[in-house]
């Protein structure tokens, strides 16, 4: 644990806060008035600091900027009408976040660092965070690599940073995605399990000739053969036909999304039967034929729960059903609302209470 007495922190002079136009906060464009900043050298984290958010000064040679040593995370933090604020499983992310760190020859941070930091800052900041239906805190903990070195190796320098911008969801209504049949986003024994900052990088031409197209997201496929599904865009993906809930089994190319894990936990409390096994295009394709495809979702902690109205594969559209009739989607979506804000049965007990 680290109590406030060991972090070192600078406080702004004035908020900008009377600055943000709260009815147009979009995804990520708007930053909270602190972050943290971690340094590490010579093997060890040093005292992690709080000070206005800003600008930062670096070489142009950091390790980061040229082989792509830099990984991240997503969180929110959540706000109800009593003043409470909870953050979304926490615990889960700093998992991840260490073994991002490990794939990418990165140290670990220590036991405690990224939840006491991330508890520091939404408390400090806790007045942006926002009320409305689907807004929230969003929080950016993210790690790079900054030795001034233009060799390729592991840096031996680092900046553990964490910044908050108020958000509202990352898709706004409902989603096309595109089946891709000929790029891929992770290989076999890549780095798609990780949130290692290049798998987006790579995802953007793809992502950006579909959109062109008119699509919001890629669902992407295997690398090996395109046969098989993975995850989409900036989310997991989820189906539903009758009483089954399916989704891409996890593997090196697939990421353990903290808000995918949390669905299937509850539509398995909710008596539906859950398979995490692979998925070929074909069967999709094949169930959306025989309208037997009742419900196709994005999940992740940016999305939240994205309905998929529209699926296009080789050219040709499949669309399903009219989603404000889809049960579940309707059900989990507002439950999730009110779970995250602390005003339903927290029976995983998920939540981290903050203030
Ligand atoms: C998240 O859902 O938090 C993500 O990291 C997705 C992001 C790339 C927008």
């Amino acid at each position: 644990m680290i109590a406030n007495k060991m972090m070192d922190i600078e406080k702004i002079d004035k908020s900008r806060i009377d600055q943000v136009e709260w009815d147009n906060l979009g995804f990520g464009k708007v930053f909270a008035d602190h972050m943290v900043v971690v340094e590490y050298h010579n093997g060890q984290w040093e005292t992690p600091k709080v000070r206005p958010y800003g600008p930062m000064h670096f070489s142009p040679a950091i390790s980061a900027l040229h082989y792509g040593q830099a990984i991240f995370e997503g969180l929110k933090a959540f706000k109800n009408d009593d003043g409470e604020v909870f953050v979304f499983r926490p615990e889960k992310n700093a998992i991840r976040f260490n073994k991002s760190a490990e794939r990418m020859c990165m140290p670990p941070l220590p036991d405690g660092l990224f939840v006491d930091s991330i508890r520091q800052l939404v408390e400090m900041d806790h007045e942006w965070i926002p009320k409305g239906e689907g807004e929230s805190l969003y929080i950016r903990p993210h790690m790079f690599a900054i030795d001034e070195y233009v060799g390729v190796r592991p840096s031996e320098s680092y900046l553990f940073v964490i910044f908050t911008c108020p958000v509202n969801r990352y898709y706004t209504g409902e989603v096309k995605v595109k089946i891709e049949p000929k790029y891929t986003r992770a290989a076999k024994g890549g780095t798609g399990h990780a949130k290692a900052a290049g798998n987006y990088g790579a995802a953007l031409w793809p992502t950006k000739t579909a959109q062109d197209d008119g699509y919001n997201a890629i669902l992407w496929t295997d690398a090996q053969t395109h046969e098989y599904l993975e995850e989409s865009g900036t989310m997991n993906v989820i189906f539903r036909s009758g009483n089954k809930i399916f989704t891409p089994e996890l593997s090196d190319s697939i990421l353990d999304g903290v808000t995918r894990d949390s669905v299937l936990q509850l539509a398995k409390d909710w008596g539906f039967e859950v398979e995490e096994r692979k998925i070929s295009v074909f069967e999709l394709i094949d169930l959306l034929r025989e309208g037997k495809l009742d419900e196709a979702f994005g999940a992740g902690t940016a999305a939240t729960i994205a309905p998929i109205r529209t699926i296009l594969y080789q050219g040709v559209e499949y669309h399903l059903t009219d989603t404000t009739t889809w049960p579940f989607t309707n059900k989990i979506s507002p439950y999730f609302d009110r779970l995250k804000r602390g005003v339903e049965a927290d029976s995983h007990q998920w939540n981290f209470r903050i203030l």
